[in-house]
């Protein structure tokens, strides 16, 4: 064992409770759960959590431990579909979830762009993300999801610095019902009154939120 284990393992017997959730949530991230189906996440969400825009894999990292053990119920229930972490989330037992989610949850994320914050509501993708479209009902993403929408509380995640292509998914989802997980239909609506185009550049635009503020 070595010293840094001991120290963990010393560390859980005196602190017991949230130190032990903490570290059952660390090895649920890097070597999955107990059932095998319910594989490590960082394969895809990446070693730091932050996900791989590439693949379009989302960050989970710094994201609200109550929004995430939401999604992954909502998986179960099946109000979200999604034909990789559906099965995931069902291997998980309740405990995972909760530990997996705490654990995430603490990871640091990377901070809502500056760059962004400054950005003057000049083309229509800002204005839409700034204040919404008031003719189609739907209000800025930024009044829900937060300033620079880097999140708000349990309910309201992150979209800054998500991959494009998820955040496009997720919309899709909504407007064809394979999401259905939003409290009081908040997303559903906003989704179904925008366009294609709308949709990709709104998109595009958080998703570059962070690359923005990580440039020198
Ligand atoms: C084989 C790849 C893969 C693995 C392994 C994986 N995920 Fe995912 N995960 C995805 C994909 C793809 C999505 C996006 C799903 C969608 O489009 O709705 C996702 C989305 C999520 C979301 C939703 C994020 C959000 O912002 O709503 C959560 C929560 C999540 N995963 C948790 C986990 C946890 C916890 C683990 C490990 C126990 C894990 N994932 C393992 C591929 C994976
Ligand atoms: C009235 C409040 C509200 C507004 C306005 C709003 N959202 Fe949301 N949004 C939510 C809530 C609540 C959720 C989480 C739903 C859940 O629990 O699964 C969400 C989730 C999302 C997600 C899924 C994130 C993830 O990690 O899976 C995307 C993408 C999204 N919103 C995009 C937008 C965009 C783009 C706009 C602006 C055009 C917008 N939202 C405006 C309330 C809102």
């Amino acid at each position: 064992m070595t010293p840094f284990r001991r120290a963990l393992v010393g560390g859980v017997l005196v602190l017991a409770g949230p130190m032990a959730h903490a570290v059952e949530g660390q090895k649920i991230f890097t070597q999955g759960g107990a059932n095998p189906a319910a594989m490590a996440c960082l394969g895809c969400h990446g070693p730091d959590g932050k996900g791989i825009a590439a693949a379009g894999f989302p960050r989970l990292a710094g994201l609200p431990a109550g929004y995430l053990s939401k999604q992954l119920h909502d998986w179960r229930s099946g109000s979200r579909k999604q034909p990789v972490m559906e099965p995931l989330a069902k291997a998980l037992t309740e405990d995972e979830i909760e530990a997996v989610s705490a654990y995430l949850a603490s990871l640091p994320a990377d901070p809502a762009s500056k760059l962004w914050r400054q950005q003057i509501a000049v083309d229509p993708t800002t204005r839409m993300a700034l204040y919404g479209d008031w003719s189609r009902q739907i209000p800025g993403c930024v009044q829900c999801h937060g300033p620079g929408g880097g999140g708000v509380g349990e309910h309201f995640p992150p979209l800054a610095g998500q991959p494009a292509s998820y955040l496009v998914a997720q919309l899709n989802a909504w407007r064809d019902g394979s999401r259905s997980n939003d409290p009081n239909q908040l997303m559903v609506g906003v989704a179904k009154a925008m366009t294609d185009e709308e949709i990709k550049a709104v998109a595009e635009f958080f998703a570059r939120a962070v690359s923005q503020e990580v440039k020198p």
